[in-house]
This record gives structure tokens, sequence and C-alpha cells, in this order.
């Protein structure tokens, strides 16, 4: 026996002092880990649904990278993000203590043990009857990001019973029930309606539509799927948008004090209305369920219409781009070329810092306005009910 040899030692008495501060010491930060327990939630995994605003690297893994200077101030270089940075799903991750997420399409290097992304750049709720090309709309419809949802947890278990390398890739079953669900979708579905020359009305009239298909979602991921604890956003100021501003020409009274078309800024808020109602029907549906509401729209259009105020500049002129009052092209985006004098150049970066923009692209914000918005959106003031990020399994 490793102590046999040993006498038994009586404490000096400065010895005695010293073993009782530590037993009290250690005593108080046990005291603070149980509340620590009590309070936060353990979310062992995130697993996302959404368009280009959470896609991490889906819609390249099908349709190769985003060009540069995509990527360029965090991970300098494409990151199959459509932003300089880092984008709101990474930074809920990071403060989760969870990796970035890999895209469910992406087979390369991806490592799924705490989540998965099957949000792509383009997605809508709706599945379209228009292909990518046409419209610019992803295949990858909420419906087939349920799919393969499914197929991910049903394969996961099959997979993890056989033993090999790939099982150490894969989340163990209890999280797909303890996870976070984000969901961030259905911008493209109110813009991909306007460019295809709906008026205002007419979109408003697929709301309904568009909302039971996402509905149908968040039961499924529920009732088949486990989940428990749901974070959704709200669709953001489609209005402020280059994009959407130089596509959607309107007149001059219809914009608002900030410069943003207030009509599409209309049909973002009669979304969110909406979404907000489903959002209350689905809690009395699932009772069992926590799902937080959280306001993207307001944090957003906060920031773009106090800029300054908050050391911004330019709110609605794009970093990345290329002409016109916003720097933005609808024929030719960041990171494409355009031909000057007979000379081909880059559409790169056209701001001196992007860390005082908001909008990189003309359709995507900066990570400098992503992590604007994630501070303001993690402590649940823009959330309903106000819970945090980290209390979001809790229900209210
Ligand atoms: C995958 O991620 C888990 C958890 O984040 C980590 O422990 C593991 O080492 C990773 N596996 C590989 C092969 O990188
Ligand atoms: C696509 O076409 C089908 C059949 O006509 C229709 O029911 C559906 O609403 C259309 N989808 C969209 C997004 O317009
Ligand atoms: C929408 O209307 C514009 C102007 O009338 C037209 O140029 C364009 O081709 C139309 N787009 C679609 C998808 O029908
Ligand atoms: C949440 O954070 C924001 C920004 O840091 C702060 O202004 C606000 O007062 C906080 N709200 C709560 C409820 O803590």
């Amino acid at each position: 026996m490793e102590y046999g040899g040993r006498k038994t030692l009586v404490p000096k008495p400065s010895l005695l002092f010293l073993q009782i501060t530590i037993i009290i010491l250690l005593s108080n930060q046990s005291l603070i880990l149980n509340a620590t327990v009590i309070t936060k939630c353990h979310f062992p995994a995130i697993f996302n649904f959404g368009d280009s605003n959470s896609d991490t690297g889906g819609l390249s893994a099908a349709f190769g990278q985003p060009s540069p200077p995509n990527g360029d101030t965090f991970f300098h270089r494409p990151a199959g993000r459509y932003s300089d940075g880092r984008l709101l799903i990474d930074f809920i991750a990071r403060r989760l203590g969870l990796p970035y997420l890999s895209a469910y399409l992406d087979a390369l290097g991806s490592n799924f043990t705490q989540g998965a992304n099957f949000a792509t750049g383009g997605s809508t709720i709706r599945p379209q009857n228009t292909t990518r090309h046409q419209s610019g709309l992803s295949p990858f419809s909420l419906n087939v990001q349920s799919y393969q949802f499914n197929d991910f947890r049903l394969r996961t278990r099959i997979i993890r019973k056989a033993d090999g390398v790939f099982k150490e890739l894969l989340p163990k079953t209890e999280s797909f029930s303890q996870g976070l669900y984000t969901f961030d979708i259905g911008q493209n579905d109110l813009t991909g309606g306007l460019f295809l020359n709906l008026s205002i009305d007419q979109v408003k009239a697929s709301v309904p539509d568009i909302l039971g298909q996402f509905k149908t979602v968040v039961k499924d991921v529920h009732d088949n799927g486990g989940g428990r604890s749901f974070w959704i956003h709200n669709t953001g100021p489609i209005g402020c948008l280059p994009y959407v501003m130089v596509h959607l020409p309107i007149r001059a009274v219809q914009m608002d004090k900030n410069g943003c078309a207030r009509p599409f800024n209309e049909l973002a808020r009669f979304f969110n209305r909406q979404l907000k109602k489903l959002v209350g029907q689905l809690r009395e549906e699932l009772p069992e369920a926590a799902i937080t509401y959280v306001d993207i729209y307001k944090a957003r259009y906060t920031l773009i219409s106090q800029a300054s105020k908050y050391g911004f500049r330019q709110p609605l002129r794009a970093c990345c781009g290329h002409g016109g009052k916003y720097n933005y092209n609808t024929h030719v985006g960041c990171g494409g070329k355009v031909k000057n004098k007979g000379k081909e150049i880059l559409v790169g970066k056209s701001c001196e810092d992007p860390s005082v923009m908001i909008i990189w692209d003309g359709i995507h914000y900066t990570e400098a306005a992503n992590k604007w918005v994630f501070d303001r959106i993690v402590n649940g003031s823009f959330s309903d009910p106000p819970v945090s990020l980290q209390m979001a399994c809790r229900m209210k």
C-alpha cells in the first residue's frame, strides 16, 4: 500500500487552517457550480435549419465555395458563408461552448458530434417550382432539410451501433432530445415571390401556406426527432437590403426616414406577426417544448436606424460590391468579375473597414453587424418569452 510506511501526521495549526480554508473554498465553488447547473441549459448539440443567414457550408458543398473576399475577416479564406466572417449561428454555437456547425451536405472534414446544419443559401420554406439557375433559390427547401434531418438521425443510430471511425463523428442518441433546434428561414419565400413579379398582396396571401409548411416541420422535429428546445428567428428588414431596393424600385414617398423601402419592411413585419402567432399555437400544441421567438427584425432595424450611435457607417451601402447608390449591382456580385476597359477586375472589398459596415454584399450582413445583433439577442431582450440563449430549454 502506498501509505503503508507513513506515520499519521497530526496537522500543525497552520496546516489545519490551510485545510479548512481549502474545504470552504471548494464547497463554495461547488455551490456556484450547482447553481449554474440548475439555471443554465445543457445543449450537447445544435441542429439548424435555414437559408444563407445561417449557412455554414451547405450550398457551397453542392455548388462551390463563395468567392473571395467572402470569409476574409475571420476565416481568412472562403468558408461556406456569405459574409466576411461569422454568422449569428456561429456566435450562438460558440456561446453554448460548441464548435462551429458542420453542414450536413459537406462530406469533407465534417464533424457532427455536436450538431449539424441543414441550412443552405437561397433556401425557402416552401418547395419552389423554379431551378436555382432561374431564380437563385436553393433546391434544399425546408421540407428537404427536414428529410435530411430525419435521415441523419436514423442513420446516426445505425452507424453508432457499428463500431468504427464514423461513430466518433456523430451525435449521441440523447443529443437529439437535449439539443437546441434553431430556425432562420422565410426571407426567401417573401423575396422569391416578389422577384417572380407577385404583388405584395399576393405574397401576403401566400403567408398562411408558407407558415403551415413551417409548422409541419417544427412538429415533425418534435414528434419524430424528439426535439424539445426551439429557437426561432423571425425575418429581417428586407426593405433595407440593396438587393431588394435595386431589384424592386419603389416611389420615393415609400422610403422611410432611414432610406429603407417601407412596403417590403411592412411585408416582413406582416410575416413576423403571423409567425409569432404560430409560435403561440405551437406552444399550446406542444406543451412540453420550450419555444423561443427571437425578433431579429427589431435588432437589425435598430442597428440600421441608429448606425452612427453604435459606431457603424453608411448603413445601407454594401462593403463588397460594385456601382450604384448602394455599391450593389444585380448582375455582378461580391467576388464576381467586371470588365473595365477590356481588363477583368474582381468585385472585392471596396469599403475601408468592414468592422464599421453593416451590409456585406448587398444581401447579407458583415461579421460586425452579426456580432452586434448577437450581443443584443443573446440575453433574451429581443425574445418572447424573454429568456436568454442559455435558458432556452426552459418554458415560460
Ligand atoms: C469531433 O468533435 C468532438 C466534439 O466536439 C471531438 O471531441 C472530436 O475529437 C472530434 N473528432 C475529430 C475526428 O475531429
Ligand atoms: C408550385 O406549384 C404547385 C402546383 O401548381 C403549387 O401548389 C405550389 O404552391 C407552387 N409553389 C410555389 C412556391 O409557388
Ligand atoms: C417581371 O417583370 C419585369 C418587368 O415587367 C420583367 O422584365 C421580368 O421578366 C418579369 N419577371 C418574371 C420572373 O416574370
Ligand atoms: C441585454 O444586452 C443589451 C446589450 O448588451 C443591454 O442593452 C440590455 O440591457 C440587456 N438586457 C437585459 C434584459 O439584460
